[in-house]
């Protein structure tokens, strides 16, 4: 009996080490260890061993079950190296990977989200409106003149229709006022458009980030207050800023913020970054004989307003000298920023 189990060993060890391809490898292994294989059938013969030698049949039996089953893993494995060899060949390994070029947001993106992200922790909710507008929103309502250069044809882009692109985010605030009552607070990011002479500081389609805040009892120190914050959470808790008087239809008193900066590769100076004020009442009286009732009361309610220019805030953060690359979508500058 142990002679025959020997031979089935010589056998499957053979078939084994001959089989040329995994195919072959699996018949040997079935034709040995299968249901009906040579080393199954003599192990079932079992019984019909004496009892003092069922020990010792066991034995050889459990030892060339181990002999055969590794040699079939080892033949497994060599099948697979040069399977794996053949499936590289003519393919150099060592070449370098082509890289995964991943995106990044564009600088405009990074300084509104992150203006935005500053002004909303402060209590300001997102507002919207059309940047196709009326003359309305966009200038009748804000208490500018039809006389008014911002109003003139070489300067503004009119529809046949008389409608315009807005001139300014300041539009959304007459929206935000027809459609909610006081107290609100609220920025508009959004486009602007003007029929500038395109050079290194302007070009027809900007962006604007505008702000409203309407309540009783909102004064002046709470506008410093709120811009001050605001550019020091921008651009450096130290930052020095000034609001030096000027004028703008839509409010009264009215200021341009200057902040102190140093922009990169210059001495540090005095920098415009918005346009704000005192909500003038006669927008207060305007919205409410559009919304016909009295809510923006000019008695009871007080506001301010800012505006600020995001391209600007951009060029200044990261001293680009040319608006234009802001548009140019070149992936040599924009990679500077992810
Ligand atoms: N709309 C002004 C502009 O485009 C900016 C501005 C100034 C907005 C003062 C305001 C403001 O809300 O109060 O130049």
């Amino acid at each position: 009996m142990n002679e025959s189990i020997a031979s089935i060993q010589t056998d499957a060890l053979e078939r084994i080490a001959n089989a040329a391809d995994e195919r072959a490898l699996e018949d040997a292994r079935v034709g040995v260890l299968g249901k009906k294989g040579t080393l199954t059938l003599a192990q079932a013969g079992i019984k019909d061993v004496p009892k003092e030698e069922k020990a010792a049949f066991g034995q050889s039996l459990n030892a060339a079950r181990a002999a055969i089953t590794s040699a079939l893993e080892e033949k497994q494995a060599a099948l697979q190296e040069v399977a794996d060899r053949k499936a590289l060949d003519g393919v150099d390994v060592t070449l370098p990977g082509r890289p995964v070029l991943t995106g990044a947001l564009h600088p405009l993106t990074q300084i509104r989200d992150e203006a935005i992200g500053i002004l909303r922790r402060m209590g300001f909710a997102l507002a919207d409106g059309p940047e196709i507008e009326d003359e309305f929103h966009c200038f009748d309502a804000l208490n500018t003149p039809a006389d008014h250069p911002a109003r003139n044809e070489k300067d503004t882009f009119y529809f046949d229709s008389g409608k315009l692109l807005r001139t300014h985010t300041s539009s959304v605030q007459v929206r935000t006022m027809e459609s909610q009552a006081p107290p609100l607070r609220i920025i508009a990011p959004g486009s602007a458009y003007r029929r500038d002479e395109i050079d290194a500081t302007h070009l027809s389609v900007f962006n604007q980030l505008e702000g409203l805040y309407v309540a009783e009892d909102v004064s002046l120190p709470d506008l410093k207050g709120t811009l001050e914050y605001f550019l020091r959470e921008l651009f450096g808790t130290t930052t020095e800023v000034r609001f030096r008087p000027h004028f703008f239809p839509f409010t009264e008193p009215s200021f341009e913020i200057d902040v102190k900066l140093q922009v990169k590769g210059q001495a540090p100076r005095w920098i415009e970054v918005a346009g704000c004020g005192m909500v003038d009442p006669a927008v207060f009286s305007a919205v409410n004989a559009a919304r016909k009732d009295n809510a923006f009361d000019p008695e009871k309610v007080t506001g301010f307003a800012f505006g600020m220019g995001l391209d600007r805030l951009a060029m200044i953060r990261w001293g680009i000298k040319d608006i234009r690359l802001l548009i140019e979508n070149d992936v040599r500058f924009l990679k500077q920023f992810a």
